[in-house]
């Protein structure tokens, strides 16, 4: 009776099912905590992210805002529940100069931003309205030191302004533009990329750098000791990890970076809408490396961190397209479809499932910028499909990561395959289960079975994000195209859970008991 009504589920809903997917997750063994941090997001002086998309100036009357900050990216990010926000780069992080952000506006030197667009940045938007922004969204900041082209006072002077809580000359300066109390940042990136953008460093001669600056920042805070991540590993750069681990005393380390973009070429990266199925393929191929660089990055950590004190952080991730017909080169704005959409939660899933040693990553870009979660046009915003994924997918945020064994069909594309179902769990303080499936495959739709071992529940409820068409995505001129709908089409009968998830679709489940 069950399996006829599973079978007319499939046909009411019009889909050709391919083989099938089993999963088991072991509901009584919980494993490590999935970091919020792992749900970050980054924000650079990047073409129209910072200015435009975040920042639209104090005496702006057509865009609601509050102190220039526009109040429906606040109250977008706000319900993203986003855990982190890096700042400033990203490779613009390497030129800044953090003094030129601050004190009265008028005063503020201008400078080229030489990396994106060659546009004069005007240093507007400083340390104070981001951090006043980080408040606002209830976001920790990461801020990302300079250390290619600033010296070591310049960022021990930056950790100084921020937490020094008074009589430094740093804090009375604090104090001076306004800020009484420190903001007590936590979280420091020691350079960005300095392989390339950074400084185009060698491994050996970084570490010995990271040792450097690392030494004077300062923890003003005893009790909020600086969470200090070194510039990683761009993908399967395994011996740039290697001297890091090898050569930086690890009390002085709390993370290692990985940056690692789904891009087709960096000579042709496709376009963001109208992309072939083979684009798509080597989309899907390039975000389901992402477990192979963890795992080869881990796999070196183990061998000198095997209590996985030192964390991999990776604070640059996302699909990467030419940029939209008629805009700069040098912004990277590129829209976003449901490829964006199962890249994130492809990605998601694997990071939720490295959990004992991925504790924190990034999206790049917030606004704008590479897959946004949210564009604008000047008062226009809208919520990408990635958005709707990072919302759906923030029930595991500092939940208990649920062990999981899952077979997958293949998704097959001449001659080549990936694994087309992912999936990953987490229990929630109340003993709830939240699972996330995503199917990457371009046309087929897959029959998943779901074993609950270890713990009965009994209730099963869900949200889904598909579209009619896989280019689907949303405009200016509607912006609801792509949007979470509720999914009942989960059927829970004695611990066993059964679903068919669509093509190029992403499902989250909540089973209760
Ligand atoms: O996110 C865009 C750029 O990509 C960042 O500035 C840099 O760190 C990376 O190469």
């Amino acid at each position: 009776m069950k399996m006829r009504f599973f079978l007319s589920v499939l046909l009411f809903a019009g889909l050709t099912a391919g083989a099938q997917t089993k999963i088991t997750f072991n509901t009584d063994l919980t494993g490590p905590r999935i970091n919020k941090h792992i749900y970050g997001h980054f924000a650079e002086h990047l073409g129209k992210c910072i200015y435009g998309g975040i920042y639209v100036g104090e005496n702006n009357t057509k865009i609601p805002n509050v102190q220039g900050i526009r109040n429906d990216v606040v109250q977008a990010l706000k319900e993203l529940k986003v855990p982190n926000l890096r700042w400033p780069g990203g490779c613009f992080a390497d030129t800044y100069q953090w003094k030129d952000g601050i004190g009265p506006k008028a005063d503020r030197p201008k400078m080229v931003n030489v990396w994106w667009g060659g546009v004069t940045e005007d240093n507007s938007f400083g340390t104070h309205d981001f951090l006043d922004l980080c408040e606002r969204i209830g976001a920790e900041p990461y801020l990302a030191g300079n250390v290619g082209s600033g010296t070591v006072k310049d960022l021990s002077d930056w950790v100084s302004y921020v937490n020094n809580p008074g009589g430094s000359p740093m804090s009375e300066l604090r104090k001076k533009n306004g800020r009484e109390k420190p903001w007590n940042v936590k979280l420091w990136g020691v350079g960005n990329e300095a392989w390339g953008c950074g400084g185009n460093m060698t491994a050996e001669y970084y570490a010995n750098i990271y040792r450097q600056y690392a030494t004077f920042m300062t923890d003003w805070d005893n009790n909020a000791k600086l969470y200090k991540i070194a510039s990683g590993a761009t993908d399967g750069d395994y011996g740039w990890t290697e001297t890091l681990m090898k050569n930086i005393p690890h009390k002085m380390l709390a993370g290692v970076a990985l940056h690692h973009y789904s891009v087709l070429s960096w000579e042709d990266k496709g376009p963001s809408v109208d992309f072939t199925e083979a684009q798509y393929f080597k989309s899907m191929q390039e975000a389901s490396q992402m477990d192979e660089f963890i795992t080869g990055h881990s796999t070196i950590m183990d061998k000198y961190d095997p209590e996985k004190k030192v964390a991999l952080i990776v604070d640059e991730w996302g699909g990467w397209y030419n940029v939209e017909p008629g805009t700069n080169p040098g912004f990277l704005y590129q829209q976003n479809t449901m490829r964006d959409a199962v890249i994130a939660g492809l990605t998601l899933n694997i990071f939720n499932n490295h959990a004992d040693r991925v504790r924190g990553a990034n999206l790049a870009q917030v606004v704008n910028v590479l897959q946004s979660v949210i564009l604008t046009n000047e008062e226009k915003m809208l919520l990408t499909p990635t958005y709707h994924v990072m919302k759906m997918y923030n029930v595991h945020q500092d939940a208990a990561l649920v062990p999981i064994n899952i077979e997958s069909p293949l998704y097959e594309f001449q001659g080549k395959a990936l694994k087309a179902v992912s999936s990953s769990a987490s229990k929630d303080e109340s003993g709830a289960i939240n699972i996330s499936l995503t199917n990457i495959d371009y046309s087929k739709a897959h029959e998943v079975v779901i074993n609950l071992r270890g713990e009965s529940f009994a209730r099963v409820s869900g949200q889904i994000l598909s579209a009619a068409k896989i280019r689907d995505h949303n405009t200016f001129e509607n912006p609801q195209k792509v949007s979470i709908k509720s999914f009942s089409g989960a059927v829970l009968d004695k611990g066993i859970l059964k679903l068919v998830i669509p093509a190029y679709s992403v499902i989250t489940l909540k089973v209760t008991k």
